[in-house]
């Protein structure tokens, strides 16, 4: 070997060496704040009490068919009804998520070292995740709300996915999971217009999904710099096409028919609403600045998400 490339060899090493210290770090410290700030919600929410009158399941603002013409002619609590019905189609789509995330969890870590911070915390993460999507559940069963599943297509793209994806598609996937639902979230539990339970729900997920959002923010970071080129290009393609799936999946349709309106009406109406739209692309406006940012947004990926309209 020449000087050069055993030089060469040396610094990718060292690269490396100081990519697995950082990533230890990082889960050390999120592996510390988990133990401080980690909640029982079966324990922390009073799931007995009524659900009070007048109040919302959801910001009014975040319901889709806020300010459409539809809207306008429904009665108040007709309003109030499809905000609930909408928060258990959320929560529906975050057990969804939260079922494929685990898996993708698990595969990540399986020839990782179990002793590394960076295993112990994604185990500590599928603790979390297991408790959101029981939360989750209870929730729609105390509303005698339908559990709203996503359509057999979206089931079936997503049974897929969650086999074949690679990490860096993988960890693009969470965080598109979790930081429009996450943004929302953040509107929805200091709202005092908003039922009590809704507001305990949320904000235990808030609080817990921070360092979610930070684990795969910081491994995608490390992942769009390591990963081999095809695997970068298919991350690209695989989250414009996640994007698309998304915003279709978002509002489980039958909400509308189940609250006395017309469905297909509903959501020509949803499609149309300028307000919606600001409203998705303002809750991912985060994440899009972030994939922006590491290079996940090119070429026929952005093509992707811009179709999505979840970026301007
Ligand atoms: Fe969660
Ligand atoms: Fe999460």
């Amino acid at each position: 070997m020449t000087s050069t490339t055993e030089d060469a060899a040396i610094e990718g090493l060292r690269d490396a060496l100081g990519a697995l210290k950082d990533r230890e770090r990082v889960a050390e410290r999120l592996l510390d704040s988990s133990a401080k700030h980690s909640f029982d919600p079966d324990k922390e929410l009073d799931w007995e009490a009524p659900f009070e009158p007048g109040k919302w399941f959801w910001p009014p603002e975040l319901v889709s068919l806020y300010g459409t013409p539809m809207w306008r002619r429904m009665s108040e609590d007709q309003r109030i009804a499809l905000s609930q019905h909408e928060a258990a189609a959320l929560a529906s789509l975050g057990i969804w998520f939260e079922l494929i995330l685990m898996q993708l969890l698990v595969r990540h870590i399986y020839d990782k070292p179990a002793t590394s911070a960076h295993v112990r915390y994604a185990l500590t993460e599928i603790e979390d995740e297991c408790r959101h999507s029981k939360m989750f559940a209870r929730l729609i069963t105390r509303g005698d709300t339908p559990y709203y599943p996503v359509s057999a297509v979206h089931r079936n793209l997503g049974r897929l996915f969650k086999t074949i994806s690679t990490t860096p598609g993988s960890f693009t996937a969470t965080l598109l999971g979790e930081e429009i639902l996450d943004w929302m979230q953040r509107l929805t539990f200091p709202d005092e217009r908003v039922q009590t339970l809704v507001r305990g729900v949320t904000r235990i997920h808030v609080v817990e999904e921070a360092r979610h959002v930070r684990y795969a923010r910081e491994e995608l970071r490390r992942q769009m710099v390591t990963a081999p080129r095809w695997s970068q290009e298919f991350t690209r393609l695989t989250s414009g096409e996640f994007a698309r799936v998304f915003s279709v999946a978002f509002i489980n349709p039958e909400v509308y028919t189940n609250v006395g309106l017309d469905k297909r009406r509903a959501m020509a109406e949803v499609k149309a609403s300028p307000h919606r739209r600001e409203v998705m692309q303002t809750g991912a406006k985060r994440l899009t600045d972030f994939l922006d940012d590491i290079g996940v947004l090119r070429g026929a990926g952005r093509r992707l998400w811009k179709s999505s309209g979840l970026l301007a």
